[in-house]
């Protein structure tokens, strides 16, 4: 059974089509990431998810319940991170989890053993803290802990680390590896950041303007744009270089920009020495040789024409 399955999702606010027919599946066990930039859809498609928006059309099911017509138990069987978390900054982490627990049914003791559980995400000192006191990073894991104690088996976090710094996302990435590793928990993760969908998910959608523009394993991705590119920076000589290197075998194409040759190549890692030595016979100095593998990044391009403009680098 697939612990998420979304068959023409479509939501509509007024005249705004946000979400345009999405189609898409989850196994259990499974990290999904789900990407794209500001506006593309993303948290209307978990809100739809995570019961808490209707389908204009469309339909979805979380461990097997529809999301309209169970709803209450499919609440009951999901956790949700929200990308606009609302703490209270004047109760303690402990009393907001606490009242968590009770809302989901838990016992005193029950929820005694959770906070322990978690630990790992939380800051322990800080339990008995107020949150207001709380640094932005320490606030995320609050409420990814919050999320979780009521042991769901499908996780939704909506850009878990948009605004973190790089140990904070850190560490939630680890956690969110161990959660999944550990306890098989499904988890459905929106992020603007490509390197977070790379480093973590085993399937990657791509969404664009409510419409899922790609989809695959980061690597299936990747190799679907199916060209390496070598870089050669030279001081002189290029438009030799570029004479020379067309018969390089393994070389699609050759241009250059600037000080740049770049060419390009269905497998970089072979193609680099036979160009390292083609230029060397003929006496061209060359000041850098380096390989760029495709990134997500131009995956994006390739499929949507335009650049991501997400928080990377
Ligand atoms: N309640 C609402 N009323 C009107 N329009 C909305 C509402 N919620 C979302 N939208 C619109 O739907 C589109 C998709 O928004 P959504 O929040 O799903 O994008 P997102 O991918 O999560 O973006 P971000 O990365 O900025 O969080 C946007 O054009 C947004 O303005
Ligand atoms: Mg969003």
């Amino acid at each position: 059974m697939s612990a998420i399955r979304a068959e023409g999702l479509v939501r509509r606010f007024g005249d705004v089509t946000a979400v345009d027919g999405v189609d898409l599946e989850v196994s259990e066990g499974e990290i999904y990431g789900f990407l794209g930039p500001n506006g593309a859809g993303k948290s209307t498609v978990v809100r739809m998810l995570c019961t808490l928006l209707l389908p204009t059309a469309g339909r979805a099911r979380v461990g097997g319940l529809d999301v309209v017509d169970d709803a209450h138990e499919v609440r009951f069987s999901i956790g949700v991170a929200l990308q606009d978390a609302a703490l209270d900054d004047r109760m303690t982490g402990r009393e907001i989890l606490t009242t968590q627990g009770r809302l989901f049914g838990l016992h005193k003791g029950e929820i005694a053993q959770r906070i322990e559980e978690l630990g790992p995400i939380l800051e322990v000192d800080a339990l008995d803290r107020l949150v207001g006191t709380y640094s932005g990073g320490m606030k995320r894991r609050l409420d990814l802990a919050t999320s979780l104690i009521h042991n769901p088996s499908v996780l939704f976090l909506d850009e878990p680390t948009t605004g973190l710094d790089p140990p904070s996302r850190l560490r939630v990435w680890d956690e969110v590896r161990r959660l999944n590793r550990d306890f098989g928990m499904t988890v459905f993760l929106t992020t603007q950041y490509l390197e977070e969908a790379d480093e973590l998910a085993g399937r990657v959608g791509i969404i664009n303007n409510g419409t899922l523009v790609a989809e695959g394993t980061p690597g299936e991705l990747k190799r679907s744009i199916g060209t390496d590119v070598v870089l050669a920076e030279l001081d002189r000589d290029h438009d030799r270089a570029v004479e020379i290197l067309r018969s390089v075998e393994g070389v699609a194409q050759v241009d250059h920009f600037g000080d740049e040759v770049v060419i390009a190549t269905s497998n970089g890692s072979a193609t680099l020495s036979p160009v390292a030595l083609a230029l060397d016979r003929a006496g061209i100095v060359v000041t850098q040789l380096s390989l760029r593998t495709p990134t997500l990044d131009d995956v994006f391009l390739e499929v949507t024409g335009t650049r991501f403009e997400g928080g990377d680098q």
